[in-house]
């Protein structure tokens, strides 16, 4: 059995004062049946990780694929563990549009931050126009094969599908769409790493993810759990959802 996952992505929002709301959040839900992972600004890691205790992960939203050196404002991934992060975002596609990342980017930094001891959640989505041309499911079989690193077990791996299309816009696709590219993404992640990595690899989904369509959402196959963003920067919000995977 897969252990479901709800992962808040707070993107570029959160200043110290947003810490209340994370400590509200732990003390709520920090013994719910899932894994909750708050991803806040790298500013605010450390800060995060000493309110939140075990009850919440705390991850970054990117890391370099570099341990150290003349890389002006970028952070590698054992600074991120350092301040107290477990996981790493990586491969989302802000960052591959703002910072113009490809798959083999994402790849680099994924091994890196195994290296030193992080899991890593690895993005991957279609454009609007990829999916009204049919494209999807090559779209998102090309960026598995080209960001995920061999190096990747059950354990240190995640997987989120986000739509580029669904973040941030309030659209979501339906249900069966979900199931498809989750089911498809479970038949190659198998393909590639065999049962063991293939079958305990957990699959979130991301893009629109409210209170008022979570339930629904869980309940489609191979989703264990979301990538939040808009809705994880409240702590009401987060919480219902946390609430209905935890009773998924
Ligand atoms: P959203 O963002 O929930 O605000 O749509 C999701 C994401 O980009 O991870």
């Amino acid at each position: 059995m897969r252990r479901k996952m709800a992962a808040g992505n707070w993107k570029m929002n959160g200043l110290q004062d947003n810490l209340a709301e994370l400590e509200a959040l732990a003390q709520s839900y920090g013994d719910a049946d899932c894994d909750i992972l708050i991803c806040p600004p790298a500013t605010l890691i450390h800060r995060a990780s000493s309110v939140c205790g075990d009850g919440i992960a705390i991850g970054g939203q990117d890391c370099h694929n570099a341990e150290t050196g003349a890389h002006t404002g970028d952070i590698s991934a054992q600074m991120l563990k350092d301040a107290g992060a477990t996981h790493v975002i990586l491969g989302h596609s802000e960052r591959r549009e703002d910072h113009n990342e490809s798959d083999n980017h994402v790849r680099l930094k994924a091994r890196a931050a195994i290296e030193s001891g992080l899991k890593v959640v690895i993005c991957c989505g279609e454009s609007l126009e990829e999916r009204e041309t049919n494209n999807t499911l090559d779209i998102i079989g090309g960026q598995l094969a080209g960001s995920i690193p061999d190096q990747v077990t059950g354990e240190n791996l995640v997987v989120a599908y986000e739509p580029i299309w669904a973040i941030g816009t309030g659209k979501v696709p339906t249900l069966d769409q979900i199931g498809d590219v989750h089911d498809f993404i479970r038949a190659r992640l198998v393909r590639r790493f065999g049962d063991g990595v293939g079958l305990s690899t957990r699959i979130l989904y991301g893009g629109s993810v409210k209170p008022s369509n979570a339930a629904d959402i869980f309940g489609v196959s191979n989703v264990d759990g979301a990538l939040v963003g808009g809705a994880s920067l409240k702590a009401e919000d987060f919480g219902q959802i946390i609430a209905a995977l935890a009773s998924s």
